[in-house]
């Protein structure tokens, strides 16, 4: 079964929860990290949990939903090994897994409905990395990451 951290903020807390009750009983394991309510926190400290989570393999696949998603994106996609995506349509969530491996998905609340959401993680989820010309560019965005970030790893 494949394992899924997810996490919200309070901005994404509902989507979370609307997610989470679309998944449950699929062939997927999903931990939520929390929040658990719609009081005010700093959407980076969720980020970091769930990103060091998949960086580490506790988890194969983060979610991560705020008002817009876009916090969530930026703050996850600074620990290394994470390629983070936010996507607002199918087809972008599809290319993500397909040409970037992306291993978070994020989502905005104040964005996207229930339904769509639940949509876009379906056809993350159901795609394949490619690899070949896509492995070559991914490892470059590694090699970007190795240059600039920390010698400390998780
Ligand atoms: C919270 O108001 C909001 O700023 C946050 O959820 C997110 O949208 C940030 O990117």
């Amino acid at each position: 079964m494949i394992k899924i951290a997810i996490g919200s903020d309070h901005a994404g807390f509902r989507l979370k929860k609307e997610i989470k009750e679309y998944f449950q009983g699929k062939d997927l394991q999903i931990t939520d990290l929390g929040v658990d309510s719609t009081d005010p926190v700093d959407y980076p400290d969720i980020a970091l949990m769930v990103a060091e989570s998949v960086a580490r393999g506790d988890h194969k696949y983060g979610i991560l939903i705020c008002g817009t998603g876009i916090g969530m994106v930026m703050a996850a996609n600074k620990v290394p090994g994470i390629r983070a995506a936010l996507c607002h349509d199918p087809f972008t969530a599809r290319a993500a897994r397909e040409h970037n491996d992306a291993n978070i998905i994020a989502l905005g609340e104040r964005v996207t409905g229930a339904g769509l959401a639940c949509a876009i993680i379906e056809s993350w989820l159901n795609a394949s990395f490619q690899g070949g010309r896509h492995q070559r560019r991914v490892d470059k965005i590694r090699a970007i990451e190795e240059k600039y970030c920390s010698t400390k790893k998780i």
